[in-house]
């Protein structure tokens, strides 16, 4: 049984008064680096003001964030943050990232000092209200804490976490915040989602738990349905190389398929694929992982969390555009019934693949899916996956590898991760590496000859089954799951990658 317990939902409200008076015990200004902050305090404040911001050296650099207290009659907070958004020159999508991690910073020293109330300015801002979202994701997803089995950490989200969070808008902005709000609480939810499923033990998140909860997000969601195939359908739709993978271990596998298609939607839309990879644990099977690298392999179906996390939210968000997802689950694991090195594969497509490495298993259950997702003519593959190694060696851990057969799909793609400030970078798939898969005696083989490009050979090996579909393939193998803490609004753990750009992609690709 799954049980997500604690729940950190805080109360926002809406505000057009006046900041001094507002009741809250952290008012948090966002600041410009080169505007004159313009504040709607009386002189004197503003020159207290003005005058600590100076003392700790506080100028508005992009990403940073200082507290201070502030027990000026005038201002009714008695703690007062700053957020630094940089150069209002260097563009939204910067300003946007810059508020992310300011308010994330400050909405974890805010938990640190047991804030419960806060309030953030945003009516000082050009275009405040664009800025919204941000401020929701940095404060939504630095609380966010996987509390289930800690008594520690359960303690101290009951104690500590924000009850409210107050935007103190334009009057004339209010209709508007309201609805971004909404829109965007909505989707941090399936972000939190994908970020539960990933954190959960890997004997608490099986193939069949992804199963229920694609079913759940079915029956839940109005334009929402999903099919199943056991085992035995799925071998019989010829998913022959993933039921290899899923044979060593006792756990059951599935393919699921979910579709989104609101009701009245115009024939001419667009059909896209979302393949996530979905190995519950990888052990490395046969060639077995060193124990180091096993510790975070409950990690390995990030990809369908972030499938499964998009769903969850796809009805109530509303898109012009039918989506797939599609995800073959199962457990990578070494038995005596386990597929070994030296096998061969035939893939659904009529491909054969060399088996050398049994733990290179998420291209072979990919293989399957990309090629059941092209059977279905769609405009437009997008898989995500933690996929290699390589890739984290490549990008680290907070940007993701993007491989694409289509420049247009790509551009797209990265301009709604450069939106939703998730790292994404293209990486080349060049012809000459080809042969590294090249086998002797099948089609292609799991794992390149030769060293060096890991990432990109994964990437060309997934290739082999797209044909000529448009088609992107995501590796979020450091981005989906982070061991430090890179950004002020992640912890060590899941991230819930990807969910908040595939949105962003879906809106602009309908
Ligand atoms: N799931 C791993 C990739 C991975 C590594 C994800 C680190 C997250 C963090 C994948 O199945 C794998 O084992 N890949 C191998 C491929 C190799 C055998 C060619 C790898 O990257 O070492
Ligand atoms: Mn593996
Ligand atoms: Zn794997």
């Amino acid at each position: 049984m799954v049980c997500f317990v604690v729940k950190m939902n805080f109360k926002i409200t809406i505000s057009a008064d006046r900041p001094p008076v507002v009741d809250s015990e952290m008012l948090v200004i966002p600041v410009f680096y080169d505007r004159k902050i313009e504040l709607p305090f009386t002189e004197s404040v503003q020159e207290v003001f003005k005058k600590k911001m100076q003392k700790i050296g506080f100028k508005g650099e992009w990403g940073t964030a200082e507290i201070m207290v502030f027990p000026e009659k005038g201002v009714k907070a008695p703690l007062v943050a700053l957020v630094g958004l940089g150069d209002s020159n260097e563009g939204i999508d910067k300003t946007r990232e810059g508020m992310r991690r300011g308010v994330g910073k400050v909405a974890n020293e805010a938990r640190r000092h047991c804030v419960w109330r806060m309030a953030v300015m945003l009516a000082h801002l050009p275009k405040g209200e664009s800025l919204v979202k941000s401020v929701l994701d940095g404060v939504e997803l630095a609380s966010y804490r996987f509390s289930d089995y800690s008594s520690q950490a359960r303690k101290e989200v009951k104690s500590r976490a924000l009850r409210q969070v107050m935007l103190l808008v334009k009057g004339r902005w209010v209709q508007d915040v309201r609805r971004r709000v909404r829109g965007e609480r909505k989707l941090l939810e399936g972000v939190k989602l994908a970020r539960d499923l990933v954190n959960q033990p890997a004997a608490e998140v099986r193939p069949s738990t992804l199963k229920d909860k694609a079913k759940e997000i079915a029956h839940k969601s109005k334009d929402v349905s999903v099919v199943v195939l056991n085992k035995g359908q799925a071998k019989q739709k010829g998913f022959t190389a993933f039921l290899a993978v899923a044979r060593g271990s006792k756990e059951d596998p599935y393919v699921i398929h979910l579709k989104y298609k609101p009701k009245g939607l115009d024939i001419n839309a667009k059909k896209v694929f979302i393949v996530g990879k979905g190995i519950t644990f990888d052990s490395g099977g046969l060639s077995l992982k060193p124990s180091r690298n096993m510790e975070t392999m409950k990690g390995d179906m990030a990809g369908a969390a972030t499938v499964l996390g998009l769903f969850s939210v796809l009805s109530e968000i509303g898109l012009e555009v039918e989506v797939h997802g599609v995800i073959a689950t199962c457990e990578n694991m070494p038995g005596g019934e386990a597929y070994r090195p030296g096998d061969i594969l035939r893939a659904k497509n009529g491909k054969t693949i060399e088996v050398l490495n049994t733990d290179a298993e998420g291209r072979i259950t990919l293989a399957d899916a990309l090629s059941y997702a092209v059977e279905q003519k769609p405009d437009a593959i997008i898989d995500v996956a933690t996929l290699t190694g390589a890739c984290v060696v490549a990008l680290g851990e907070t940007h993701a590898g993007l491989w694409s057969n289509n420049d247009k799909l790509s551009e797209q793609l990265l301009k709604a991760a450069e939106k939703t400030g998730e790292g994404l970078v293209r990486l080349p798939m060049p012809q000459e590496y080809r042969q590294m898969i090249e086998s002797r005696i099948a089609d292609v083989r799991n794992i390149p000859l030769g060293e060096g490009g890991g990432a990109i050979t994964a990437a060309l090996f997934l290739k082999e089954f797209v044909g000529d579909v448009s088609w992107a393939h995501i590796d979020i193998a450091g981005a989906g799951y982070m061991e430090r803490e890179w950004l002020p609004y992640f912890g060590v753990g899941a991230t819930g990658y990807g969910v908040r750009t595939l949105v962003e992609f879906l809106k602009r690709y309908s």
